[in-house]
């Protein structure tokens, strides 16, 4: 690792032609410590606290849950996630800056928390909350050469309802710049209307209309601005050339002839270059993408993009990456971003806080529409130590920075002010700071509707506060739709966030039951996709809305994938850590729910998949085990060792539906699912057959029951990766027996190697009540499965991971304990190559 911050060009990209004056610098190479007396190197993005140990002593909170409808106060131990996050945190480096600067900036993505910033001794400045980007003007404070920088950070205990993770956990980046100069954050360009307009040659061609508008700093002589749209070849498409005036401001409209648009199916990005002249020499240059689409929002139309309606296919995800913490990785937000886009899913919402720059690039980059959310809670504290402490101080600073960072990501497509935010019952706070920050994000960027996520629909919609909304959106409380959209006049109604059914990847529970809140010895959940809490619902409840319902705009689920800390059902249960609500487990790896999901959302590839493993032991024999099929074919046939049980068609329309309690309603399963309920289990094999419209037999699944663990299976998502050092590659490693049939039930402890260019990063295997740390290189497998992530160095080259089961003696039988037969190792390996590929999103 290169411990030293030195100052690189950042604008290399069209830098050939000309000498930028911006010079942009991730600054990586830090020290850290808790105590300011031992200090260790690390690299940011850091997160000081997910090496662990996990132990339920970290954030133990004694609460009542008050949004879960608790009524009395109890233990709740994995709350935020067991890790070592509260405390102190204190970061410090040096940066050396050539001469010939006059500007100077600091820019953090995010520190978690309440950072406060010194350069060269001197307080540059302070930010509240953890999750927000701030810039400090750094100029009175640096000098030519050597200077340092040291953050404070400190995290409360019951700050938080979930794992914040800790530290320098976004980018830090030193931005130098001359006295005239761009200013990214004053800049906005937003497509405003899509058109047939004319050509040169007065042919009728489709274009869009480019707003462009940008304050340039201290402007001294002569300055011209000229603005350039180039497309992804390179060339240029159209710009606008200005004199800037002497107040620095700058409002232009360019128009773009046969636009490519930017939509989750095709997430084209032009770039806008953006340089100032003086004499004819460049004085300063920024280029930001440019992704060319319109939403709107209304009753007649619904969500829009691009003119066209559609129904939001969401899910909600928290922004800590599993096992890396909250530490962000442009590899592991990629490897997020995909597994939900195969799954049909194309907006997520960022659950419950801004989002990182990083993670905003790839979802324009790989075509993912985004609701940025900003709070969890207003003044009225949800835990002790939250947002509450600074809220009527920082509200409007932190919605600014949020939509100046970040107004010009076309996957943005919606802002959000708040969930379940309690003052949405109070006809007037709520109301007039619902009222407050909403025009806030409406003069800043005009382009977007805004929401919150409400939970007491009664109260919201009494008080007035859904009504202030562009968009009212409801967690939960399906049996609540119709009558927002009767009471307010909006003419939609928005799923901010759906379902919370809880599951845990190949865990099956028998007796098959509908259940909510359900709880096992064992600390897991059913992964029959049937329990859910005592405020949520299955997802069928959420389909039958988006189908049966036309004023729904679509849905966020909680959550695409687990996260740490809040382990509902299991709040007072230890060991448990993370979340069960992910449609993927921790690791990343795809729950049963995924495929009901994907058969569901993804309209281009099909789905085929059974539940639940046929590999339940001999006492199993006869017993009655259901089999649930999720497809996409409205029809399928059982076959049990050969023996059919029979074709089943899906139900086409919703059947009565059974209410429970005032909460929820069971939805009718056989909508979406195929299910044969009375199946006797016999070892040996299940088959299930697609059929298509016409018929005919279109796709089969056959799923064995497995012999001893023999091989261990290892499959990369990707071989080849970037030499950056920084590059991950994730390697799902599954045991599986001499056939090659999964062992869906291994739980072998497995011992991990990284050779030659690369280092082992991280493992998860999804178990929401291990305790073994994701840092080490050991673990046993969940359910037959874990994932391995290793990293790349900055050396081209390879590497190549070992993984091991090793040998065990056989144990005889004594007393009350059982004969053990010895084990030999099994061993298997996989080479990852590593090549410089540059900084662009693969
Ligand atoms: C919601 C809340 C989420 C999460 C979820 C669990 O009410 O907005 O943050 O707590 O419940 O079901």
């Amino acid at each position: 690792m290169n411990f030293k911050n030195v100052v690189v060009a950042a604008m290399a990209l069209f830098a050939a032609t000309a000498q930028a004056q911006r010079h942009e610098q991730e600054i990586k190479a830090w020290m850290f410590s808790h105590d300011k007396e031992n200090w260790e190197q690390v690299r940011v993005p850091h997160d000081w606290a997910i090496a662990g140990p996990f132990d339920k002593k970290w954030d133990l909170q004694v609460v009542r849950i008050e949004q879960n409808g608790e009524k009395k106060a109890t233990e709740k131990s994995g709350r935020s996630g067991s890790l070592p996050w509260i405390g102190e945190g204190h970061y410090k480096t040096t940066v050396s800056v050539p001469d010939g600067y006059e500007k100077a900036m600091l820019v953090f993505d995010g520190a978690m928390s309440e950072p406060t910033v010194y350069v060269n001794g001197q307080k540059a400045g302070y930010w509240a909350y953890g999750y927000n980007a701030f810039r400090l003007d750094v100029t009175p404070f640096v000098k030519p050469g050597e200077n340092t920088v040291e953050v404070d950070l400190r995290n409360m205990e019951e700050s938080s309802r979930w794992y914040p993770g800790a530290g320098l956990y976004r980018p830090v980046t030193l931005v130098l710049t001359g006295r005239t100069a761009l200013d990214p954050w004053a800049t906005s360009i937003r497509t405003t209307r899509l058109s047939q307009g004319v050509d040169n040659h007065g042919k009728t061609e489709e274009q869009a209309v480019i707003d462009f508008s940008t304050l340039v700093k201290d402007v001294e002589g002569d300055v011209a601005c000229v603005i350039e749209i180039i497309n992804d070849k390179g060339w240029f498409e159209t710009g606008s050339h200005i004199d800037v005036p002497a107040d620095g401001v700058i409002n232009t409209t360019m128009t773009l002839s046969k636009p490519k648009l930017w939509s989750p199916e095709t997430p084209y990005l032009y770039k806008v270059r953006t340089r100032l002249y003086r004499d004819h020499k460049i004085i300063d240059e920024n280029i930001t993408s440019l992704g060319v689409r319109t939403v709107e929002v209304s009753g007649d139309g619904g969500f829009r993009l691009n003119g066209k309606t559609r129904k939001i296919q969401g899910v909600c995800l928290h922004h800590d990456l599993g096992p890396l913490g909250a530490a962000v990785n442009k590899a592991a937000l990629i490897r997020q971003i995909k597994l939900m886009k195969d799954m049909g899913c194309d907006a997520i919402r960022t659950a419950h806080n801004m989002p990182s720059t990083m993670q905003m690039d790839v979802c324009d980059s790989l075509g993912m529409m985004v609701m940025a959310e900003s709070f969890d809670m207003w003044i009225y504290p949800k835990c002790k130590n939250g947002y509450s402490r600074f809220f009527k101080d920082w509200a409007e600073k932190d919605i600014t920075n949020l939509v100046l960072n970040h107004r010009n990501h076309p996957s943005i497509v919606m802002w959000s002010i708040g969930n379940e935010i309690p003052e949405q019952g109070d006809a007037k706070n709520g109301v007039m700071w619902a009222k407050r920050l909403q025009d806030l994000c409406h003069k800043l960027d005009p382009t977007r509707p805004v929401t919150q996520g409400f939970d007491r629909v009664d109260n919201a919609l009494k008080s007035g506060v859904a009504e202030t909304m562009d968009v009212v959106g409801l967690n939960y409380r399906t049996q609540k739709y119709d009558k927002a959209f009767k009471t307010t006049t909006k003419g939609f109604i928005l799923g901010s966030e759906t379902a919370s059914s809880v599951s845990s990847r190949g865990v099956y529970k028998l007796p098959y039951e509908v259940k909510a809140m359900a709880q096992y010895p064992d600390g897991q959940c059913s992964g029959y996709d049937t329990e859910y809490c005592s405020w949520s619902n299955l997802p069928e409840n959420d389909f039958e809305d988006m189908d049966d319902l036309p004023y729904t705009i679509g849905q966020f689920v909680w959550t695409g994938i687990d996260y740490l800390g809040e382990p509902t059902p299991y709040d007072e249960y230890w060991p448990s850590r993370s979340s069960y609500f992910g449609i993927c487990d921790l690791a990343g790896l795809p729950k049963d729910r995924y495929w009901l999901y994907r058969s569901v959302w993804n309209k281009n590839d099909h789905t085929l998949h059974i539940a639940p493993h046929w590999s339940w032991g001999k006492e199993m024999t006869g017993k009655n085990v259901p089999v649930q099929v999720y497809t996409d074919y409205d029809e399928a046939e059982l076959f049990v060792n050969g023996k059919s049980l029979g074709r089943i068609k899906k139900h086409n329309a919703a059947a009565d539906m059974q209410k429970v309690g005032k909460a929820t309603y069971i939805p009718d399963l056989d909508r979406y699912r195929l299910r044969w309920m009375d199946v006797s289990y016999e070892p040996g094999e299940i088959k299930v057959v697609a059929y298509d419209k016409d018929g005919n037999a279109a796709m089969e699944k056959i799923v064995r029951t497995a012999g001893e663990p023999a091989q261990l299976l290892l499959t990369a998502d990707r071989k080849v990766i970037d030499a950056d050092g920084n590059d991950l590659s994730y390697i799902t490693v599954t045991m599986a027996d001499k056939d090659g049939n999964v062992c869906p039930l291994a739980s072998d402890a497995l011992e991990f190697e990284v050779e030659g260019q690369g280092t082992f990063k991280c493992v998860c295997n999804g178990d929401a009540t291990s305790l073994e740390p994701f840092t080490e290189p050991r673990m046993k497998l969940f359910n037959g499965q874990l994932v391995v992530t290793v990293q790349s160095t900055a050396d081209a080259g390879a590497m190549t991971l070992k993984v091991r089961r090793p040998a065990t003696a056989a144990v005889k039988a004594k007393g009350k304990r059982k004969a053990v037969a010895a084990q030999p190792a099994i061993e298997a390996s996989i080479d990852i190559s590593t090549k410089h590929l540059g900084a662009r999103i693969k």
